[in-house]
Parts: structure tokens; sequence; C-alpha cells
């Protein structure tokens, strides 16, 4: 029997599309659930939906859907979650919604059992609440008066609640914490420890009811109430094994997980409250926890809200899935915070893929072509000076490499990968198969040996790189002429898999070089476009609270007036110069900032609206006498504006009352 393997990520919320953010966890889960699967282990890869919650519920609203048609719409609908994770070849074996029924029964049953252990109990609570969080905080667990996790706005809140008695396992999770390997990076246990459990009052009991919305699991014996979010959320890693429902069977084969790979801001869910959760369930815990960095973008956290996300879509299309998947593991350390930038990642499509893997196979095959027809001869001679060392490095690479995989140290496993890539290409120069190449008869074999030894190494690390690009490497695979016994776990510590008189496939290129430049440029105007229709199609000014009272409005005096001249003011690229007839029989001038919206030619002969009795200012030194009067409005992130005109009929200097 293999062993088992059982890995997640969280599972994401679908208030919005998913960002690179997202994306970059369920990369790193993915590359270990292959990992995992070439080394023989059976995996199960487990990612879903979290779909409960007010924020849902608000967002339904806003959209003038359903809750369930919302989500619908973002986990199955076109680009939407499911299609992400197809689109980056996401090998899960499971997907859960937390709104499928058997998910829903289930945290019902295991709600009904905490209670009636007396882990849970009714109380009331009164508090400040964060909506976007959908958390509970107690003043002085505020920042700046403020949520501690998203720093937005909390609200009063006061309601009955359900309260499950985090306290009583408060011992247990620190010793869990403490004492073994439970969280990583280890860095993250002081943090979890001190804010929560060795704070000042010690371990706070958690609100696990709503009575505010609708839009959750139900409590069944508590009409009004619903099942807080992540105590439902939180329970997906077991019911979609089959824990509390017949849909699946497979608990007793994959509980506990391996490792649940989160990232760090949710750290305290599954670090202090999942565990008490299945303490109170007298449940095995999970082996481990591993808290990962965020992806910046311009030091700061990507969120819809600020507006500041990069949209996985268009760079998998741009540059290429596994480009894409590879830079995410190899740039940026797991355990801790990193800043995307377009410019990293060309980066390092141009220096890691297309000049020393994709060169490195590019050379070789050809010259495998060149030199031998496509095929080596079985005649070799070996140089141990020459080939000692690299052979000594690819050999022993697969040993290096799993140590940093063990630790999900994706960014150091990849370092020393391509260290022996880097090596390889040394060896070329070193060797001049060119050179060699000129003599056949004397130095064919020597020729033979130097070029099987490329290949062999290309081979190990392809192996090696295939969790983190799966599709590439079977291009790879192709090339160099290794088969499924060249492709396996196990052959990656061997030296000497491919037959000797191996044949070569020349392909394409597998990485080709990108333009910076050129690519930056058509990124910058992907973004701009993706940001103009992401913005709300029409944005009206909210009305001002403050009330004016009617005396005073009654002194500014609005006019109808004529344009009888309207031209440019020069050197200026807003103003207008009007020169209108107010009914006085005097010429009144007023300047308008309005040019992006008018023509001056269009503006002569019709009857505008100007508040006539404003103190004169000066603009571009000259003097303007008022205001025209205009609507204004924002369409598309653009002002726009409309200067008010009416009926031709009205006589200049007609008062508005
Ligand atoms: O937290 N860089 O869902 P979520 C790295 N539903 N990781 C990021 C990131 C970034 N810029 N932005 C988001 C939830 N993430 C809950 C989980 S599990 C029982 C319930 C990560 O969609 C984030 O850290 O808000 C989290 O681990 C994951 O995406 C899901 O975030």
């Amino acid at each position: 029997m293999p062993e088992k393997f059982y890995i997640t990520t969280p599972i994401y919320y679908p208030s919005d599309k998913l960002h690179i953010g997202h994306t970059y966890c369920t990369v790193a889960t993915d590359a270990i659930a292959r990992y995992k699967r070439l080394q023989g282990y059976d995996v199960m890869f487990l990612t879903g939906t979290d779909e409960h919650g007010q924020k849902i519920e608000d967002k339904a609203k806003e959209a003038g859907v359903t809750p369930k048609e919302f989500v619908d719409n973002i986990v199955e609908g076109s680009r939407g979650v499911k299609d992400l994770w197809k689109l980056m070849n996401i090998s899960n074996d499971r997907f859960i919604r937390t709104t499928d029924d058997y998910h829903v029964s289930a945290v019902q049953k295991i709600f009904r059992a905490m209670y009636e252990k007396g882990d849970i109990y009714k109380g009331s609570y009164k508090g400040k609440y964060c909506k976007p969080c959908e958390s509970f905080w107690t003043e002085s667990q505020l920042v700046d008066g403020k949520c501690p996790d998203c720093g937005r706005e909390v609200v009063d809140a006061e309601e009955e609640a359900y309260f499950f008695r985090a306290s009583k396992y408060a011992d247990r999770v620190r010793d869990l914490l403490v004492n073994t390997d439970f969280l990583e990076p280890r860095s993250r246990v002081n943090e979890m420890v001190n804010n929560f459990i060795d704070c000042e009052g010690g371990l706070q009991d958690l609100c696990v009811s709503r009575t505010s919305f609708t839009w959750g699991v139900p409590v069944d014996f508590d009409p009004g109430h619903v099942v807080y979010v992540w105590l439902d959320a939180l329970f997906n890693y077991m019911t979609a094994l089959g824990y509390q429902n017949d849909k699946y069977g497979d608990v007793e084969k994959f509980w506990p997980a391996d490792v649940h790979f989160v990232g760090k801001e949710i750290v305290r869910f599954h670090a202090i409250y999942w565990p008490a959760f299945l303490m109170s369930m007298d449940l095995p815990l999970p082996k481990k926890v591993y808290g990962h960095g965020w992806l910046l973008l311009d030091g700061g956290k990507m969120s819809k809200s600020k507006g500041n996300v990069v949209d996985p879509y268009i760079l998998a299309e741009k540059f290429g899935v596994d480009a894409l998947r590879f830079f995410l593991l190899r740039t940026f350390p797991f355990g801790s915070d990193g800043n995307f930038s377009n410019e990293a990642l060309i980066q390092t499509i141009n220096v890691d893929l297309a000049n020393d893997l994709g060169n490195l196979v590019s050379r070789t095959t050809a010259m495998v072509e060149k030199y031998f027809g496509g095929t080596l001869p079985l005649e070799q001679a070996g140089d141990e000076a020459m080939d000692g060392e690299l052979l000594a490095m690819a050999s022993s690479l697969r040993d290096r490499y799993e140590e940093q995989m063990e630790a999900y140290q994706f960014q150091n496993a990849l370092e020393a990968v391509f260290k022996v890539i880097q090596r390889a290409n040394k060896y070329i120069d070193e060797n001049a198969p060119w050179a060699l190449a000129k003599d056949m008869e004397q130095n064919g074999s020597r020729l033979g040996r130097v070029l099987y030894n490329l290949l062999e190494t290309t081979r190990i690390c392809g192996v090696l790189l295939t969790p983190f690009m799966p599709e590439s490497m079977e291009r790879l695979f192709a090339q160099v002429g290794a088969g499924k016994a060249a492709q396996t776990w196990d052959s990656a510590a061997v030296w000497g898999v491919l037959p000797e008189n191996v044949t070569v496939t020349k392909g394409d290129n597998l990485f080709p070089r990108i333009d910076t430049e050129k690519a930056i440029a058509e990124l910058e105007e992907a973004a701009e476009v993706a940001r103009k229709a992401a913005l709300p199609d029409i944005e009206i000014e909210p009305q001002t609270e403050e009330k004016v009272d009617f005396e005073t409005f009654c002194k500014s005096d609005f006019r109808a007036v004529k344009v009888k001249a309207c031209e440019a003011v020069k050197k200026s690229d807003k103003l207008l110069r009007f020169t209108l007839d107010d009914g006085t029989g005097v010429d009144r001038q007023i300047l308008s900032g309005i040019h992006k919206w008018y023509e001056p030619q269009d503006l002569v002969g019709k009857t505008l609206i100007a508040i006539v009795n404003l103190p004169p200012r000066k603009m571009m030194g000259l003097e303007s006498c008022g205001m025209l009067i205009s609507a204004t409005h924002t369409e598309k992130g653009e002002e726009q504006l409309h200067l008010l005109m009416v009926d031709d009929a009205i006589p200049a200097g007609a008062k508005l009352c």
C-alpha cells in the first residue's frame, strides 16, 4: 500500500474574481501534490470555495441576484474559480463548495454535537464588528479604532449568539503550538501565542453564530441563527473526505491532513480555533499548518477594493502557464512576503527558462542532430577530469531538492536544480563540442559522451521540475528522448538511465525569450483596460447632508445668459472665455474650465445659466465675473460635464428662482 498524503489549500471566498495572490497558494499546493505523487504517495489534494457569510450576501444584493446565483457565477462561470484552476493546470482531486448539501448538513451535525457536549453555549455579543472580515472584536483588540486584520472601519454590534468554549482548550492548543512542529514557519508561533493565548484575559471564547443575516448554514435547532462562516469553512477539510456525510468515504484513509497551506492572515483560525474545534469533536489534529507570506504589489497587499490586483489570466495567456507557475515558486521565499512585478516575472522567464534551461535543451539536441543525425553512438569516451563535477552534482541533486521540498522551500529546491543547469551550460563551453566535431574520427566518441552527459543532466533536472512545469517537462522529455522509465522519481537519483544510443527529437524552443519593453507596455495597457472595465458605469456625487438656510440660498443670483462670443484662452488647455449677454446691456465675461468637453464655436448663440453675484476672480490674467452652471458625474472613472442649456425663448437676464 502506498503511503497517503493529504494536502489542502484554503477554500477561497468567491466574492470577487481570484487574483495572482490566490493563484500563488494554489500553485504551491499543486507543486507539492505533484511532487508527492511523483514519489509514489497516494495523494488527496483538496481545494474549493467558502461561499457563506455577510460579505457574499451584501455583494449579491448589490448585483441584484440571489447569493447562490452570485457565487455560482464566480465559481462555475466563465473565467471563474474552476476555470482558473483548469487553466493553471491544478491537479486537485476534489473541489468542495460549502454550499454543497452534504457539507451543509454535516456542519449542522457538528454544531449540534458541540452544543450537546456543552462546548457551544448561548450568550449575547456586544462589541465591534468588521463586516468585510465578518469578525467581532473587543475595543482593546482594535488597532487605531479599526479592524486589526484589515484596517477597515468597524461598527458597534450587539446580538444574541452562540459561543464556542475556546478557553477550555487554551492549554492544549498552547502546548501544540509551542512544543510541536504543528505550525510553520516557527516564526509565526510567538505571534499566535502572545496575541491570542497568553494575552490579557487568555484565549477568549469565540462567537460562532450570527443573526444579522441569513446567508449561512442554519443552526437547525434555533432558527434565525446561522453558523459563523469560519466554523462552517474550516470543517470543509473533513466533510470533503466524508466526515458526517455519505457523499465520500475517505476519512479513515486521509485524515489527519498532512498539511494545510494557508496565508499568514488566516493562520489564527487554522492554528488556534481549528485544533480547538477538532479537540472538542475528539478528532485527530492535522499534522501541520504552513502559513505562507503574501504577494505584495508596490509594497501593499493586493486587494480588489484597493484596485491593485494582478489578473492571472492575463499573465498565463501572455507568458504561458508553466512560466507563471515557475516564477511564483522560484522567486518568493514561501514563508515570507514578496513583491510582485511584471519586470521580475519577465526577467525570471528570460534568465532561468529561456537562457539557462531552454538554451541547454535546444543547444544539446541541435548538436546531437547536427553531429550524429539525432542518435548518439554506442561508443563513447568518458573523461573523469572533465565530467566528474557535473556527474556528481546531477546524481546528488535529488537529495538536495528533496530536503528543500520537504520543508516547503520551493525557492531553494529550484535554486539547487538551476545550479546544475548552469553547471551544464558551463560544461558545454568547457568541452567545446564544436571543436571536437572538427575531427570526428579522433574525437567522435568523446563528443558522443559529452552530449550524453548533457542529455542525462537535462533529464534529471526535468524530472525534478515536473511538479512545477508539468506540461513543459513532457515536451522536454520528448525532445531529449526520455521515455516513461526515465521520468520517475527513482530514476532522478540514478545516473545513466537514458540508453547510450538515445535518439533526440529537436522541437520548438521550450521557453521563447520575451521582449521586455514590449511586454511591459502591453501588460500596462491590458491592466488599464481591466481597471476601467471594473469601474462603475456611472457614479454620482452623494448629496450634501449639511443644510443651507433659505435666506442664504436666495442670495445666489442665477440668470439666463446668451453666448455672444466664445474662444479658447491662449496658453490654457482648459479655459474658455465667454462674452455673455446678461440682459443688463453691458457684456459680461466669464471664464470656464470646460474646453475638454466643448469647442467654443459650438456654444455661440446658446442660452446658459450663470450665477452672477460671485466676486470677480482672475484666471490667466483675465477677469471672470460669475460662473456657468453645469451638471457633472463620473462614467467609467472619467469625469463628464454638461453645461446647463435652456430654451432659447428665455430672454437674456431672466432670473431663476
Ligand atoms: O481567507 N498573496 O479566503 P480568501 C498571497 N475563505 N496569498 C494571498 C493573497 C496575496 N496577495 N491574497 C489572498 C479566505 N491570499 C477563507 C479561507 S479556509 C477554511 C477559509 C490567500 O479568498 C490568503 O492568504 O480571502 C488565503 O490564504 C487565501 O488566499 C484565500 O483567501
